[in-house]
């Protein structure tokens, strides 16, 4: 694939006069593509090595010293190069810096200049320096993605990109909030083929690039939970056959897969967990042999339904309330029963943990609930110190300050969740941004940020 500074640069050579779009590349050491923007956008300074059109209604009106974690620790920052291609095997997040996503740096960037408190403000400036993932919520942000790969495998040294894959057809079957772009009434399996392959172009075209992705959250948890509801148990079928499909269309070695596992209020239960794990290991299989993955994702996700969003649950700690009986009450103890299952069925035990919004413990009435939760928190930071062996890195995937779902009744994808009383109010749609929501979650965090 051309990259977009061999393709800018082409055309300048030709006379041809061109803009970065939206998102792409506008300057940085050894560019020598386009330097201003298409319409709409403004070039702003990311680091040394890295400028980006980025939305002129977003745009900082000032540059920010260090805005991204991608500078380069080797190696010519302007060489594309690939280095050796690494292993899928070890954790992936060792020796890696994680990039920064400068669609959630922007927001935070936004959300900061609008807080009046400075001591706040300057607290959730930091917000910028933590890394979350990337969420592909539709098939048009998979560009996007093979702009942040180009930005990466420029800035040098070892780069690891997160996201997450998240466009089933029929997707967030038991719930209302996050109900995607493709239906199976609509040709929704094949496009969804279109779209992990467009996927895989991308990682394959940045092999000295690692890259994270997060598989689907919900998408398998529903089944193993939520069949009595219609709608997923007629997606049953696709989203096996489709896990499968993706796990078997992502088998670069810079590629790193962890599907998603819910969390421990879900599938932590008795009840649920040993079905989990045998899922799990089905859907591996069904991706072929010699197909992997590095393991499983969890604390996030709800319970009866919904989706995506991390949960709220501690890595460990004491028992929440809304948890009980449940002997599994906090991610740890899930992991720690899980791995022996998934052992047992071979599927490989490794786990990476969203604690974006867990900082905050015995916030919600009952541990199904998911939307928006008031009083929360955000969270202990990624970190590959983790404590537990089978735990690869503590992560961020829900970008903090993105809603749950909108408590607008009258919306087609309002959820009965977004209503209650522990759900703040009024919140707007799914995966948009939510201010108020955004500096509770700062002043709340634990352990806290410095002001
Ligand atoms: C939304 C997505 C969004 C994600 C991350 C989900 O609830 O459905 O659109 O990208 O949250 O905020």
């Amino acid at each position: 694939m051309l990259s977009l500074a061999i393709a800018t640069a082409l055309l300048t050579a030709l006379g041809v006069s061109a803009q970065s779009p939206i998102y792409g590349q506008c300057g940085g050491q050894g560019w020598s593509g386009a330097t201003t923007c298409a319409s709409g956008s403004t070039c702003v300074y990311s680091n040394p090595y890295y400028s980006q059109c980025l939305p002129s209604s977003n745009a900082p009106t000032s540059q920010p010293t260090n805005p991204t974690s991608t500078k380069p620790t080797s190696g010519s920052p302007t060489s594309a190069t690939p280095t050796a291609a690494p292993t899928a095997a070890g954790n992936p997040y060792v020796g890696y810096n994680t990039f920064l996503i400068p669609e959630y740096v922007q927001e935070v960037q936004a959300a900061v200049a609008n807080i009046t408190s400075s001591t706040t403000a300057a607290q959730a400036a930091q917000v910028e320096s933590i890394p979350v993932f990337f969420w592909m919520d539709v098939a048009a942000k998979v560009p996007t993605l093979g702009t942040y790969l180009a930005a990466a495998s420029a800035a040098g040294g070892k780069q690891l990109v997160q996201a997450v894959i998240y466009d089933l057809p029929d997707r967030d079957c038991a719930a209302e909030s996050s109900a995607g772009e493709f239906s199976l009434a609509n040709n929704g399996s094949a496009l969804y083929m279109q779209y992990i392959d467009n996927i895989a172009a991308q990682v394959e075209a940045y092999p000295n690039v690692r890259v994270v992705f997060v598989v689907e959250p919900d998408g398998l948890a529903n089944l193993v939970t939520n069949l009595s509801v219609q709608k997923c148990s007629e997606a049953q079928s696709a989203y096996i056959t489709l896990v499968s499909y993706a796990i078997s269309k992502l088998q670069q070695p810079n590629v790193f897969l962890y599907l998603d596992a819910g969390h421990s209020g879900w599938l932590g239960w008795p009840a649920n967990i040993t079905p989990a794990a045998q899922l799990f290991a089905q859907v591996l299989q069904g991706a072929g042999s010699g197909a992997t993955v590095r393991g499983l994702a969890t604390g996030w996700s709800n319970f009866f339904s919904k989706l995506d969003v991390s949960n709220y649950n501690l890595l460990r700690g004491a028992e929440d309330p809304a948890q009980a009986p449940n002997p599994n009450y906090d991610e740890e103890l899930y992991i720690n029963a899980l791995a022996p299952l998934l052992t047992q069925n071979n599927f490989p035990a490794h786990f990476i943990v969203d604690q974006s919004r867990s900082g905050v413990s015995g916030i919600r009435t009952a541990e199904g609930d998911w939307c928006n939760v008031k009083g929360a928190g955000l969270g202990p930071r990624p970190s590959t110190n983790t404590g537990n062996t089978l735990i690869d890195s503590i992560v961020w995937v829900k970008p903090p300050g993105e809603s749950d779902g909108t408590s607008n009744t009258s919306s087609p994808r309002y959820d009965t969740h977004c209503g209650q009383s522990d759900a703040t109010q009024p919140a707007p749609e799914a995966g948009t941004w939510f201010q108020s929501y955004f500096v509770t979650l700062v002043e709340n965090a634990n352990p806290p940020l410095s002001g």
